[in-house]
């Protein structure tokens, strides 16, 4: 199994922006190919790193049910998903992108957890490092997609709110025994600077700060225009900064 690097926190605090950007680092470094999980339901994982995509593993599901009964001769349920796996995944430069999708029709996510947990399995030997953006809050922790976690960024924007959701991760991964590599807190979109507030918060998170990424006008102007932020420039502060977290991670 590669190295596994997880992303998560509450919504909208940059995991997307985190995930493409350790993805843009490690493809210039040239330490690939990497395995890109979307996790997350709502994906658009795939917009910043500029790819389109077709089917997701969610969609696995609905047909699935209608062609079970008829798979090619001899061809095993597991077999099937494996090939169907192969067909979600979006071959791109240095990198695979399989996104999971909302599970069509009625019923819950349980499948497409099961079938993410199996392509992780399945998938992960054929990587040297694998980079998971999850959804917001603690649904895929607490689902035990995974149970072995190389690093966990928590990500917090500067806010009270941001990292009494952070605090929430952290103690879950304690509950939940997960096995983690390294557990870092990682605040983004830094106006001017963290309040006392936040400081204090910092300092009994129970892991430590890895950065504090100042709100980078140049993420905002891609965002504007829609352009993949994979693109960015080597000047952006926010490209700079993932790039030092990555270092440290020694990934
Ligand atoms: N350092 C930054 N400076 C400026 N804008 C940023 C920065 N980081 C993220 N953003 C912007 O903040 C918004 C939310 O970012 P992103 O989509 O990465 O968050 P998310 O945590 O993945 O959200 P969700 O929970 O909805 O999946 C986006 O518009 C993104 O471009
Ligand atoms: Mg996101």
């Amino acid at each position: 199994m590669g190295k596994l690097i997880a992303v998560t926190g509450k919504g909208g605090v940059g995991k997307t922006t985190i995930s493409a950007l350790l993805v843009r680092h490690l493809v210039k470094r040239g330490n690939t190919p990497i395995l890109v999980v979307d996790a997350d339901p709502n994906s658009n994982l795939n917009e910043v790193l500029g790819l389109s995509v077709d089917e997701t593993i969610g969609s696995i599901r609905e047909e699935m049910a209608q062609r079970v009964g008829e798979l090619p001769g001899g061809m095993a349920k597991h077999d099937f998903l494996e090939m169907k796996v192969q067909e979600c995944l979006v071959e791109a430069s240095g990198f695979d992108l399989v996104v999971m999708g909302r599970p069509e029709g009625p019923g819950c996510y349980c499948f497409a957890n099961n079938v993410l947990r199996d392509v992780l399995k399945m998938l992960g030997k054929q990587y040297p490092n694998i980079v998971v953006d999850n959804e917001a809050g603690m649904e895929h922790l607490s689902r035990r997609i995974t149970t072995s976690i190389d690093h966990l960024l928590i990500v917090s924007d500067a806010s009270i709110r941001g990292m009494l959701a952070a605090e929430r991760i952290r103690e879950l991964v304690d509950e939940l025994k997960l096995t983690i590599g390294t557990m870092h807190l990682l605040i983004n979109r830094v106006h001017d600077g963290l309040s006392a507030e936040v400081e204090k918060r910092v300092k009994t998170f129970g892991a430590p700060l890895i950065a504090a990424i100042p709100d980078d006008g140049i993420v905002r102007e891609f965002d504007g225009s829609g352009r993949p932020l994979i693109e960015l420039p080597d000047s952006s502060g926010t490209v700079r900064m993932v790039s030092e977290i990555a270092d440290r991670l020694k990934i």
